[in-house]
């Protein structure tokens, strides 16, 4: 098993990666996650915008709420909240690229205010004991080494009777062929995430239980995502098979050249996308 640094330096390394910021930026818009489609929303951007406002929606931050965005990426969801809802957003990631990004995009919209961005593991915080109103990951927490203490983290700066938010992934890893672990395995090597099989079938939940959350609900939106995760296979089809033929090279472009990472794994029934709601109990 990687330890728990050379699982950061990882996911660091690959976000930090030109292929990466390049990907994202084009095929979703800076977002680090799916879309959500349905019968209004038929267009990447506008299931962009579906997918802020459906999450904003369970989240239902209020005015001056502190929330923690754990895994905040280029600050697409932070940037949201705290321009739709007034809310007092600190973002934190291990690259310094997404910090200064975040920071910038926050700068020209007028969020400086509102937003903050800065260098944090989510498996160690730095904040004191409930700082926040709500906390939240979102696809973020497949790079954690240990999900539960991370979980025990996020429950520990969260307020009592405060609300925490989880859009994750869930597998089904005995569903896997031998053809699809290949992807898997290139993906964890290049991804920085994934190496410890801590996401089978109900285990999210499970480990949020044990890290203190009560009121655990689960809500299972793999079919919205789904024409987002295609619609990246469709478009990273010309690098695919860099995979196959030479890896250092297909390491620069790991999440273009995987794109069809998660659709597979949808077709063959070992994926669900997941949002998770969980609270802290009132004192
Ligand atoms: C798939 S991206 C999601 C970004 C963002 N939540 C979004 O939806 O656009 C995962 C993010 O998690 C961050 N990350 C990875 N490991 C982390 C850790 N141990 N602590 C904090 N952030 C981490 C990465 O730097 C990246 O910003």
């Amino acid at each position: 098993m990687k330890d728990q640094q050379t699982i950061v330096n990882n996911a660091r390394d690959y976000y930090s990666r030109f292929g990466t910021w390049f990907g994202y930026t084009l095929v979703l818009g800076r977002a680090q996650h799916f879309g959500r489609y349905n019968a209004e929303h038929r267009t990447e951007k506008l299931a962009q915008r579906n997918a802020l406002e459906q999450f904003a929606r369970v989240l239902a931050p209020r005015k001056s709420d502190k929330i923690l965005d754990a895994g905040c990426g280029q600050g697409v969801v932070a940037h949201y909240l705290a321009e739709h809802y007034e809310a007092e957003v600190t973002g934190i990631t291990v690259t310094p690229h997404e910090v200064d990004v975040a920071t910038k995009l926050a700068r020209h919209r007028s969020l400086r205010g509102t937003t903050q961005f800065e260098l944090g593991d989510f498996e160690k915080l730095r904040f004191k004991d409930g700082t926040f109103d709500k906390v939240f990951t979102y696809e973020t927490l497949a790079h954690a080494q240990d999900v539960e203490r991370a979980a025990k983290e996020l429950f520990r700066v969260l307020k009592s009777g405060g609300k925490a938010v989880f859009v994750e992934y869930e597998w089904d890893y005995d569903k896997f062929t031998a053809e699809y672990q290949k992807t898997f395995d290139f993906v964890c090597k290049y991804w920085g995430g994934f190496g410890v099989r801590q996401f089978g079938k109900g285990e999210f939940a499970k480990k949020l239980r044990k890290a203190g959350f009560v009121k655990i609900s689960e809500l299972d939106v793999t079919a919205e995502v789904r024409p987002s995760m295609k619609r990246v296979k469709k478009l990273t089809a010309p690098l695919r098979f860099l995979v196959g033929w030479n890896e250092h090279l297909a390491k620069h472009f790991a999440n273009n050249a995987g794109g069809n990472f998660y659709e597979d794994a949808v077709a063959l029934r070992a994926f669900r996308y997941k949002v998770y709601v969980a609270r802290k109990e009132a004192k």
